[in-house]
């Protein structure tokens, strides 16, 4: 039985990017941790997927809700009706992620909006209506965003993405500050190298792998679990001073000089 410290039990947490990769592992661990969970992605049969898998491992509730976080306009449309399903959100868990890579000299402002809109608008404008309903809720909150890397280094090619991760940053310490008073706590978690469907066309690339595996310290890709404790702790009793944080979960790299 987990320790009362991490434990989420009657707490429900919202995981954008829930039908897969890093997402569904995370929403996993937090259902193993007792708390119920809502699932957003586009893909309707892989939230279906995801929300028969999570519950036949861990018998927590588990509600879907199919949508594309590109549409910014519509998110507390979406917010509502999840809290009319679930009758409240403690954790936010903002994970939709996105990347189209190519030469910074070549981004078009369609690529450049769409990065932006699904990894960084999106995540601000649910955040805002989260923490609305927490306040009028008089309860306490926990946000936890999935950073990158590129907060803190750029890679050739990857400029939209960079600058997405690197605004979610400071937006994320920013509403920490801000919404501190509401004892709503805002993070981010910053995976290294892992092996998911949106890295596929790098581990797949002989050199790429190669580059990764020498990279990193701990000499292997992450994998999606591998970003469960600290999504846990963030979410629990256990992370409750922690505020403002970007913790990176990266098998060591960027202690590697
Ligand atoms: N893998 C890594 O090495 C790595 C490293 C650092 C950071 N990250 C970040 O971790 C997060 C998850 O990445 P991942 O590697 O798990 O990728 P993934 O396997 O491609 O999963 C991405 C998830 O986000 C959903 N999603 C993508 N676009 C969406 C949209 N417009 N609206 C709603 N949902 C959307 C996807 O579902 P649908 O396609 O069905 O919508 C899927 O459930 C991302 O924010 C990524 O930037 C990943």
């Amino acid at each position: 039985m987990e320790s009362s410290l991490f434990s989420l039990s009657g707490k429900t947490a919202l995981v954008t990017g829930g039908g897969r990769g890093i997402g569904l592992a995370i929403a996993t661990g937090l259902a193993q941790h007792g708390a119920d969970v809502a699932l957003v992605a586009r893909t309707k049969e892989q939230l279906h997927g995801a929300s028969q898998k999570i519950h036949a491992e861990t018998g927590s509730n588990v509600w879907i809700f199919p949508f594309d976080m590109e549409n910014v306009d519509r998110i507390e449309d979406l917010f509502e009706s999840i809290v009319a399903t679930t009758k409240g959100v403690d954790i936010l868990v903002n994970c939709a992620g996105t990347t189209i890579r190519g030469k910074a000299e070549d981004v078009d402002l369609k690529t450049w909006d769409q990065v932006l809109k699904v990894n960084l608008t999106s995540v601000l404008v649910l955040s805002q209506v989260f923490c609305r309903h927490r306040k009028q809720a008089g309860e306490a909150g926990s946000i936890i965003n999935i950073g990158s890397l590129t907060c803190h280094a750029a890679r050739p090619t990857t400029a939209a993405y960079g600058a997405s991760k690197s605004g979610l940053l400071m937006l994320t310490k920013t509403l920490a500050v801000e919404w501190a008073g509401n004892n709503i706590n805002v993070n981010a978690i910053g995976p290294g190298y892992i092996a998911t469907e949106l890295t596929e066309p790098l581990w797949t690339n002989d050199d790429f792998n190669r580059w990764v595996l020498q990279k990193t310290p701990l000499g292997r890709w992450g994998r999606p679990d591998d970003l469960i404790g600290t999504a846990v702790l963030l979410a629990s009793r256990a992370g409750e001073f922690i505020t403002g944080q970007i913790i990176y979960v990266d098998g060591g790299w960027l202690a590697l000089l």
